[in-house]
């Protein structure tokens, strides 16, 4: 089991911010969605044609994914907020344990 942390509006504190546990093995959306998470819509389930799992994965973590492939790059485009630094989607994370304490920020809204 990792942890991850959903910051909402930059403050772990505000409505919507979670600490999660999680199995490895599944997206970073899976578990945000299995733990009821609010913010990440994700409305095509996964298959990378919807942009509203976005996320802003911090550091350390951000650097040790694996980088984005064309698809999720192209993707990241249609964000509603415009993309920032360590934009991903979060279906395309695949929790591993060394992303334990994984902690990423929640956009205002996914529309
Ligand atoms: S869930 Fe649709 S792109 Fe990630």
């Amino acid at each position: 089991m990792i942890t991850i942390h959903f910051i909402a509006n930059n403050d772990p504190a505000a409505q919507g911010s979670a600490l999660v546990k999680s199995k490895t093995g599944k997206s970073l959306m899976q578990a945000a969605h299995a733990a009821g998470v609010d913010g990440i819509a994700a409305d095509c389930g996964g298959s990378l044609t919807c942009a509203t799992c976005h996320v802003m994965v911090r550091e350390p973590w951000a650097s040790q994914l694996p980088p984005a492939n064309a698809d999720e790059l192209g993707m990241l485009d249609f964000t509603a907020l415009p993309r920032q630094p360590g934009s991903r989607l979060a279906c395309q994370i695949q929790l591993t344990s060394a992303l334990d304490g994984l902690t990423v920020d929640l956009p205002a809204s996914q529309y």
